[in-house]
């Protein structure tokens, strides 16, 4: 990490920690995930330990870290779901909050947001 540059010049990576806390957020919107009544039937067959690790490879390769992302595009990983708008939005809910408990910045928070709508798109629908 280069701390000597500010916070338009360094990478979303980097602020948000890079990977070991990408990794750790990645856990915690899991977990939150099967807590959360509107989307928890869509992870109830899933693999907590599979999946973190791609979920952490996608962040990090579309924050700016070194990482290469091997996963499914997101049209081929949703496709088939007919995921709702509402299970977008509740599952973006569970994406701020996991933020918010790691202690992440408002600005990284807002920047993570609008990747994250940017995928819509290729998620809702599908
Ligand atoms: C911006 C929002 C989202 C992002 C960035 C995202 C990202 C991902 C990624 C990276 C994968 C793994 C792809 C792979 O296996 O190679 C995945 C799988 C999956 N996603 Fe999403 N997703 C989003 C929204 C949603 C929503 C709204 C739902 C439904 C409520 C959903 C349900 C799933 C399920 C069920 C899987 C398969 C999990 C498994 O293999 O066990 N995702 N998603």
């Amino acid at each position: 990490m280069d701390h000597s540059k500010n916070s338009a010049t360094r990478s979303l990576y980097d602020r948000l920690g890079g990977e070991d806390r990408i990794r750790a957020i990645a856990g915690t919107i899991f977990d939150r995930h099967i807590g959360n009544p509107a989307v928890q039937r869509r992870y109830v067959a899933s693999d907590r330990e599979a999946l973190i690790p791609i979920l952490t490879a996608f962040v990090s390769a579309g924050t700016g870290g070194p990482q290469t992302y091997t996963g499914k595009d997101m049209l081929v990983a949703h496709r088939g779901m007919n995921i709702s708008d509402q299970e977008f939005v509740a599952v973006l809910d569970d994406i701020l909050a996991a933020l918010d408990e790691h202690g992440v910045g408002q600005r990284e928070k807002e920047e993570l947001l609008m990747i994250c709508w940017s995928l819509k798109d290729q998620i809702v629908r599908q």
